[in-house]
């Protein structure tokens, strides 16, 4: 039994084998191993005793389960109409060749991932960036650097 499969299963432990516990579990597991596998997500629904494509459905509806590993630090640019206008698309375009992935993609010494979505609700603050949960508001290109480098 690997590192993983250890974990998993103490994680399963803490919860009573019902559909209810569902989200509970996927959170546990994506917040203890840091994404969601389909060995994770076939073992859950064993646990659960309901279908695969049931802990799949649910873990792909919210955005915040991950089918691949994250990097330590999330880079989240917001692509929703006020950032587009006011040039998110030119700072996906920087952090890419910055940290020289693709959108989706995560660096392979795990420290960062990037990726792009819709209207986060703070258009007043176009064009927004999150690093993980901070909120970096009226990005600029020239700024990119400093975000990376944690000022
Ligand atoms: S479009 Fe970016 S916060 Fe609304």
């Amino acid at each position: 039994m690997g590192k993983t499969d250890v974990e998993l299963k103490t994680i399963l432990e803490k919860f009573e084998a019902t559909r209810s516990e569902l989200i509970p579990i996927l959170q546990a597991a994506q917040s203890s191993l840091g994404y969601l596998t389909n060995d994770t997500m076939r073992e859950i629904a064993r646990y659960l005793s309901i279908p695969e494509s049931q802990v799949y459905g649910v873990a792909s509806f919210f955005e915040r389960f991950s089918f691949s590993r994250r990097g330590r630090r999330e880079i989240t640019v917001c692509c929703g109409t006020a950032c587009y206008v006011k040039g998110a698309r030119r700072l996906v375009d920087i952090l890419e060749s910055e940290l020289g992935i693709r959108c989706g993609d995560t660096t392979p010494d795990l420290e960062y991932s990037l990726k792009q979505v819709a209207c986060v609700g703070a258009c007043a603050l176009a064009p927004v960036v999150l690093v993980n949960e901070d909120v970096h508001r009226q990005m600029e290109p020239g700024k990119v650097k400093g975000l990376l480098a944690g000022e």
